[in-house]
């Protein structure tokens, strides 16, 4: 239980979480999970060490068995989908798991039901009988998301058994207002039912000794930070089976339709993957997950952290022959053009489909998802950062400098190293920099620190960029070329040093680089070599790393947000109605047509107009926030309906005494209600 960072391993599990199989992968995973475990891992891998990176599908829960009932398909039938496109494009990608397993494979099963049985046997799980809702109908207890019904908090009337998605409030089925069963539509009833819970308030004295005590300093203020607080609060027994026929089966003699909790699953996923590659590889699976002499690093986002960090280590502990973690870097959330990434909503950008439109640049959203990932606090992704990324970056810095240095190889010294000859100041302070890189860089990734070591890879780049552009080489060729030789040997060595460290981050690119300069793949600590490539050494034809992103591919991207955005609202307009309203409540609004005899802009505002109408009893002054649908000259003279008592409200300094009703379209488009007919002013509408 000591704190890890002083402790020398011998070989790293890494883990990924696994992703739930009922849509595909975004960009959001991409930047938490996947991008900086696979950066992580590989760079172990590269110096040499020994270390497995896990993942596979999370194909349990009750999400899973909803969508497959909207979409007539069995729960298998959608993981089945889902599995295979996920795992796919994390190969094109270039996510370099050691094994990518499944949870509905047969060996996730018996793990995780083996493991449920020695809790069991040790008499760790409490069993408990408590009443949980039941729809007679379909003869079922009821998931917390099967059961909808009105929110206390908010009154939202489609709020879930576990959360009102309207207030973002957590919820207990018990708390919402005429519960009503998903599956039948009836109001449910309490039925008694019985279940194990993994009694967590018990080891309580574990957990604080191991996270508070022991992990105070090297997990990230986050992960710590949110366990120190549910610890702090006190921490309950969670029950660990449902009633549920989608699942891995309770391992008890009669109880039919109960299986574990997906969160109890899910986890052992890791290890059952492990076993699953150990077996295909003959490796002996059990080092990796109970030598003290491995380190356990879980790759999360953040809603995962209780699961991770309390939940699954206490199982690891009572089971008894599993190691803890040692670290659960957890990332922030990504937000994409300023709005919360969301599959309900389409609102992401899907790897599957990036692959398809940006072929062959699976390393430039790698770059800018690690330059951008939310390590810290809640980032946002937005195309024009990742053209500018593209372009000024990778393109401008990394591909110009390599491209110049083996442009001029081939020109000058017909594609061969040239040898150094006298070395200047500048050149041994370049290669004196370029020999600390693997040492920096290191240092960063070490701390899962990941933004910090690729902008320390692209300052190596810089390095290079900067001094070839200030020895100017070109301009010495024909009265010096033995400076020449020297200048291009030492851009010739940071390429190659690039061509090396770059490979954990930019694995197609360190790929082309290294072909490209005839170099087989290096050791970590070779990226500092200033020696890499022997001079006489031939290299091959330059190909460019990086190509420009223009404008309109850019375009289509915003263009395809503005779709869903619309898709979107369209689908929120035919949201179910309001809350019913009494009529005393509709004699209150006091509705009548108008006529617009003024329109002005409001100074200093993109959408306001300030109106003067004639609602047939008064001329009166109304703000309305339709400037950018008319122009005012087209304004005076037309039709309006107008509710006429609302209270007067300052807007910009103008009062405003009513409101302009419009209608808006699925496109956004507004339009006159009253537009066409000929009403006297001053009509009444009821
Ligand atoms: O949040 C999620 O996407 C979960 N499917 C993560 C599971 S991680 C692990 F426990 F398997
Ligand atoms: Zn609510």
């Amino acid at each position: 239980m000591s704190n890890s960072s002083q402790k020398k391993y011998k070989r790293t599990t890494i883990t990924a979480a696994l992703p739930y199989a009922n849509g595909p992968i975004h960009i959001g995973h991409l930047a938490g999970v996947y991008i900086p475990a696979d950066i992580y891992a590989r760079y172990l891998r590269q110096k040499g060490e020994e270390v497995i990176y896990i993942c596979g599908s999370d194909e349990h829960g009750v999400p899973i068995t909803i969508k497959a009932r909207k979409e007539g398909k069995t729960p298998q039938q959608v993981v089945d989908k889902y599995h295979d496109l996920i795992k796919k494009s994390f190969e094109e990608f270039g996510i370099a798991f050691d094994h990518y397993s499944r949870t509905s494979a047969r060996i996730h099963h018996e793990t995780a039901s083996a493991f449920f049985k020695t809790l069991y046997d040790k008499g760790v799980l409490v069993e408990k009988e408590s009443e949980q809702y039941y729809d007679e109908e379909n003869k079922q207890f009821l998931a917390d998301r099967y059961i909808t019904g009105t929110c206390p908090h908010c009154g939202y009337e489609q709020a879930y058994g576990d959360q009102c998605e309207n207030c973002g409030t957590s919820l207990s089925p018990n708390e919402l207002i005429n519960p009503k069963s998903v599956l039948s539509g009836n109001p449910p009833v309490k039925k008694n039912t019985r279940h194990w819970y993994l009694p967590l308030d018990h080891y309580e004295p574990m957990l604080r000794k191991w996270i508070l005590e022991g992990h105070k300093h090297d997990w990230k203020p986050n992960v710590y930070g949110q366990c120190k607080s549910w610890i702090d609060q006190g921490l309950l027994p969670r029950a660990v089976t449902r009633d549920l026929d989608w699942g891995v089966k309770l391992p008890l003699e009669g109880f039919d339709g109960k299986v574990l909790y997906v969160w109890f699953d899910a986890p052992i996923g890791y290890i059952s993957s492990t076993r699953e590659w150990a077996e295909a590889t003959g490796r002996d699976w059990e080092k990796y997950w109970k030598s003290p002499d491995t380190k356990l690093v879980h790759f999360i986002g953040k809603d995962n952290i209780v699961f991770h960090c309390i939940i699954f280590p206490t199982m690891l502990h009572t089971e008894g022959s599993y190691i803890l973690p040692d670290n659960v870097p957890s990332n922030e959330f990504l937000n994409l053009e300023g709005n919360k990434i969301s599959t309900s909503r389409n609102w992401a950008v899907w790897l599957h489909e990036y692959l398809k439109e940006f072929p062959g640049k699976q390393d430039v959203l790698r770059y800018v998802l690690c330059a951008a990932a939310p390590e810290t606090k809640d980032n946002d992704f937005t195309w024009k950062d990742f053209q500018a990324r593209n372009n000024n970056e990778l393109l401008a810095v990394f591909g110009n400098f390599v491209n110049r240095t083996l442009v001029l190889t081939h020109k000058y010294f017909d594609g061969r190293v040239p040898a150094k000859g006298q070395i200047t100041g500048k050149d041994a302070q370049t290669l004196e920099q370029l020999a600390q890189f693997p040492e920096t860089i290191g240092k960063s990734l070490e701390h899962y620190r990941f933004r910090e070591a690729l902008s320390g890879l692209m300052n190596l780049a810089r390095v290079g960029n900067r001094y070839l552009t200030e020895e100017e080489p070109w301009k010495l060729f024909k009265t010096d070329p033995e400076r020449v030789q020297t200048i291009l040997n030492v851009c010739l060595q940071v390429c190659a040093s690039l061509a090396v460290l770059s490979e954990p981050f930019l694995p197609h690119t360190s790929g082309k680089l290294l072909k490209m300069l005839g170099m087989k793949p290096c050791k970590w600590h070779d990226g500092g070599r200033s020696n890499l490539l022997e001079s006489g050494h031939a290299i091959n034809k330059p190909e460019l790393l990086f190509e420009r992103i223009e404008e309109d591919a850019i375009q289509a991207q915003i263009e395809k947000l503005r779709v869903t955005l619309n898709n979107n609202s369209a689908g929120e307009a035919a949201k179910p109605l309001k809350e019913t309203i009494t009529f005393d409540d509709f004699t209150k609004l006091d509705l009548r047509t108008a006529t617009i005899l003024e329109a002005e802009k409001v100074p200093k505002t993109k959408k306001l107009l300030k109106l003067l109408v004639d609602t047939g009893v008064d001329k009166r002054t109304v703000v309305a926030g339709i400037a950018e649908h008319f122009n005012c000259d087209k304004l005076p003279g037309r039709k309006a309906v107008i509710l006429a008592n609302l209270a007067p409200r300052k807007i910009k300094g103008i009062e405003s005494h009513g409101m302009l009703l419009m209608a808006e379209n699925h496109d956004g488009a507004l339009t006159f209600i009253a537009a066409e007919e000929n009403f006297d002013n001053g009509s009444s509408i009821s």
